[in-house]
C-alpha cells in the first residue's frame, strides 16, 4: 500500500495499472526459459539482466547503433526496440550462440584474422549482423543498393556496407569488419 496522497487519499498502484508482467517463454541459442517479466522489458533486457547473457550490447537504446542485433527466428533485429513479452515462444540466437572460445564460428574467426575490431563493445552486434546479411543476400533478399533484381545479388564492398550500416563502430574498423565478411563469403562460395 502506497502512503496516503495530500488529500489523504490510498492508491495502490498496482490496481491503478493493471497486471504489468507477464509469463514469456524465450528459446535462447537453443536453451529454454520461463520468465514472468514486466512488460515494458525490452529483449535486450530480458537477455542481458534476466538471463546474464551479456553478449548483445546497450550502446544506444534507440535503435541506432546496431550493438543490440540478435536474431529472432533467424531475421536480425534490434533487441533494444522490442518487448520481450512480443517474443513468446520465439528462437532467438545471441553471439553467445555462435561459437565459443574454445570453438569460434566462421565469422569470429574471421573478425580475429582480420583485426576487425579494437575495444569490442559493437563486436557482438557486428558479428550477429554479418552473419545475418550474408544469409539475407544468399536468399536473395535486395538491399537499398542492389543494381539487378533478376540475378544473383553480387557481393560488393557496397552491398556488404548498406547492409551494415545499422551497425555502427566508434573506433572506425569498418575496413577490417569489410575484409572478414569477404573472408567468410568466399570461404563459402
Ligand atoms: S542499443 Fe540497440 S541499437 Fe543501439
Ligand atoms: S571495436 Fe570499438 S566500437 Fe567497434
Amino acid at each position: 500500500m502506497h502512503p496516503p496522497d495530500q488529500l489523504g487519499r490510498h492508491r495502490d498502484a498496482s490496481a491503478a495499472c493493471g497486471d504489468d508482467h507477464s509469463p514469456c517463454t524465450l528459446h535462447v541459442n537453443g536453451t529454454r526459459h520461463d520468465l514472468t517479466l514486466d512488460n515494458r522489458t525490452t529483449l535486450l533486457d530480458a537477455l542481458r539482466e534476466h538471463l546474464a547473457l551479456t553478449g548483445a550490447k546497450k550502446g544506444c537504446d534507440h535503435g541506432q547503433c546496431g550493438a543490440c542485433t540478435v536474431a529472432v527466428n533467424g531475421t536480425r533485429i534490434n533487441a533494444c526496440l522490442t518487448l520481450a513479452v512480443m517474443h513468446d515462444g520465439d528462437e532467438i540466437t545471441t553471439i553467445e550462440g555462435h561459437g565459443t572460445p574454445e570453438s569460434l564460428d566462421a565469422m569470429q574467426q574471421a573478425f580475429i584474422d582480420n583485426d576487425a575490431f579494437q575495444c569490442g563493445y559493437c563486436t557482438p552486434g557486428q558479428i550477429c549482423s554479418a552473419t545475418a546479411i550474408l544469409e539475407e543476400i544468399r536468399a536473395g533478399l535486395p538491399s537499398h543498393v542492389t543494381e539487378n533484381l533478376s540475378t544473383a545479388i553480387d557481393l560488393t564492398d557496397a552491398e556488404i556496407r548498406e547492409r551494415m550500416s545499422g551497425n555502427l563502430c566508434r573506433c572506425g574498423a569498418y575496413a577490417n569488419i569489410l575484409k572478414a565478411i569477404h573472408q567468410v563469403a568466399e570461404a563459402h562460395s
